[in-house]
Formats: structure tokens, C-alpha cells, sequence
């Protein structure tokens, strides 16, 4: 019913004394009482790297992302770093795979040498974060040494425990500035914390992917890295996605293991977890915003479906209103042009 038209018998509604409104007929005063930012100094980017020379293939399902060499990935992050952006995720796919990913490990493994060169070529001006897992090289694309635990193959936790501490080593002294592990195998944060200290790493902050579930969402991820498990799936290490309770015993557990940051994947779907862990822990909580969520906006944004710039810069926004202090994006690059 309209104020024209209303009904003598009806109450007056009156005028509001509270107006929501009035802060926000002024852009100035909308921008005055903006309670979240998103800036390109809070993103991280992923990267993946593998052998060769010259290599830049596009991944189909990631569009403007792209699987690299040594070489061009360096000049990748100079074009991030120059539009802003300067902390960089490492995935790599190795030369060669076998059932204990063994390539990871090398001193010349390949994200050792990117961590090297992509050192050398920007110092200190760049922050670099290898990834801390092996389904990119174990053949059977599984995140550990396998077992036969009770009549079924599974991951050993405790024997891929001793590897991912090496491998972390490793990375450390190829470089890296912070260590990611993302495998979801119990203790792995204590192990990786005892064996940075005892290789003289003790200033080498851990992110740990605490929170990191079972989800659909890394569907195109797994083409990227070559990484998906060649039978059964990851339902026995990473987590169910009908849990919360479960997230903040895991992010207790590796807070209390050494942990210094802590990181919930992916971000979209647990928007309700990444608020969880900031009211209840207030450390730092780094938000995974995946390739499937990522996908999921190109796809819609090829088709004329959705305006691109906006949903994207929608979807980050709500990830740091839900609690995030940083966002590892394949957005990032497009982010931080629209914001130039
Ligand atoms: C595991 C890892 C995965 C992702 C990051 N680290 C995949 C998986 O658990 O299968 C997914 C990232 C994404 O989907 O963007 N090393």
C-alpha cells in the first residue's frame, strides 16, 4: 500500500529516527564506514612449475593461468610483482614420479629450483610459499607413502611424516620464506617444525592447511598439477565437508604443534569455518579460494552470464568479511589490474 493511499484506520507508519540510509547516499561516506578491504598485499598467487624451457601452457579448465618452466615462471612473477603482488605459491610437477615421490626431494627437484632462481632474480622484494605435499609425485597421486593398513591401501602417516619434513628442509634451503603443508596427515606441523629447527630454519614461519576438506572444488586443480589419485579418493586424510567441530580440533592440534598461520580450503563453501577459526583462535587465517571456484566464475563470465570483475571482487570481499586475513587467488593477477 502506498503513502497516498493509506488507510485512515491504519496507524501512521511515521518516520524512522533511524535511517540506515543516510550513510549511504554519499560514495565519500560509504567510503568513510567500509568495514572490509581487499588490496593486491593481501592475495597470494599460485603457480605451477615444470621441466623445460620456454614451457607456458594454458590450463583449459583455469583460464589465464598456466603451467610453467623455470624460466618463464620467474618472468611470470616479475609481471605479478610489478602489478603489485608479491607472495607466490609453488606447485610443481616433476620429471619423473614413483610410489614415494622420491623427485621431491631432490636438491634440483623442480620447485627447488624455482624457489632458486625466482630468489635470485628478485630478492627479497618477492615472498615465496612452496606447497608441501607429494600427490604431484607419487605415481599413484595419493599425498603420501601408501601402506596396507588392515586389508585396505592407504596413506602411512607416520612414514610420510619423515618425507615431509625432508622435503620442507629442502625447500627451506633452496629459499622458501614460508613453509605450506597441505597433505592433512597428523603431526605434520610438529614434524615439519622439528626438522626446520634442527636444520637451523627456526625464523621459517609454518602456514599449515588445518582446515583442508575433502571437496569437488580441486576438480581442475588436479589437472593442473597432474595430481589426482589414480584409485580411491582422499576421504581418509583430508576432511569431511559436513564438519566444523572437526576444523577447530585441527586447527588446535597444529596451532599447539607450531603453527603460525592457518589456512581453511576451500574458502567459498566455508565461509562459516574461516569465522569460526578467527573468533575462536585470532591468529592469522589464510583463505584457499580453489581452481573449481575459480572455474566456476570463468565459465559463467565466458558465457555473458555474470559481470566478472564484479562477482570476483564479491566472492574475495566476503572471504575476508568472513574473517580472512589473506587469499591465496588464481584471481589475483586480474585483481590487482582492476585495482590500479
Ligand atoms: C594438494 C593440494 C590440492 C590443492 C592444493 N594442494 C589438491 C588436492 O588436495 O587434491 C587444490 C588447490 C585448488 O584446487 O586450487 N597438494
Amino acid at each position: 500500500m502506498s503513502h497516498t493511499h493509506h488507510d485512515a484506520n491504519l496507524p501512521s507508519p511515521g518516520f524512522p529516527t533511524v535511517r540506515p540510509r543516510r550513510l549511504r547516499y554519499n560514495p565519500l561516506v560509504r567510503e568513510l564506514v567500509r568495514e572490509t578491504e581487499l588490496s593486491p598485499r593481501d592475495l597470494i598467487l599460485p603457480l605451477f612449475v615444470r621441466p623445460g624451457t620456454g614451457v607456458r601452457q594454458e590450463i583449459s579448465s583455469m583460464p589465464g593461468n598456466y603451467q610453467l618452466s623455470v624460466d618463464t615462471l620467474v618472468e611470470e612473477v616479475g609481471a605479478a610483482r610489478d602489478l603489485g603482488i608479491k607472495a607466490f605459491m609453488f606447485f610443481g610437477i616433476p620429471e619423473y614420479k614413483d610410489a614415494t615421490g622420491s623427485s621431491a626431494l631432490k636438491h634440483d627437484g623442480i620447485v627447488q629450483q624455482a624457489l632458486r632462481a625466482t630468489r635470485k632474480a628478485y630478492g627479497t622484494d618477492v615472498l615465496l610459499i612452496p606447497d608441501e605435499c607429494f600427490c604431484e609425485y607419487t605415481d599413484h597421486g595419493h599425498c603420501g607413502i601408501l601402506h596396507d593398513h588392515g586389508g585396505k591401501v592407504d596413506v602411512d602417516n607416520d612414514a610420510t611424516l619423515t618425507i615431509l619434513a625432508e622435503q620442507c628442509v629442502s625447500h627451506a634451503k633452496a629459499g622458501a620464506d614460508v613453509i605450506a603443508p597441505s597433505g592433512m596427515m597428523d603431526g605434520m606441523v610438529g614434524a615439519i617444525r622439528r626438522g626446520l629447527d634442527s636444520a637451523g630454519f627456526t625464523h621459517i614461519p609454518i602456514l599449515s592447511y588445518a582446515a583442508k576438506y575433502a571437496s569437488g572444488f580441486y576438480g581442475p586443480f588436479r589437472e593442473a598439477a597432474e595430481s589426482p589419485p589414480q584409485f580411491g579418493d582422499r576421504n581418509t586424510y583430508q576432511m569431511d565437508p559436513a564438519n566444523s567441530d572437526e576444523a577447530m580440533k585441527e586447527v588446535a592440534l597444529d596451532l599447539a604443534e607450531g603453527a603460525d598461520m592457518i589456512m581453511v580450503k576451500p574458502a567459498l563453501s566455508y565461509l562459516d569455518i574461516i569465522r569460526r577459526v578467527k573468533e575462536r583462535f585470532k591468529v592469522p587465517v589464510a583463505a584457499y579460494n580453489v581452481s573449481g571456484e575459480f572455474a566456476m566464475v570463468k565459465a559463467a563470465a565466458a558465457k555473458g552470464w555474470i559481470d566478472e570483475r564484479r562477482v570476483t571482487l564479491e566472492i574475495l570481499l566476503s572471504i575476508r568479511r568472513a574473517g580472512a586475513d589473506m587469499i591465496l587467488t588464481y584471481h589475483a593477477r586480474d585483481v590487482a589490474k582492476w585495482m590500479r
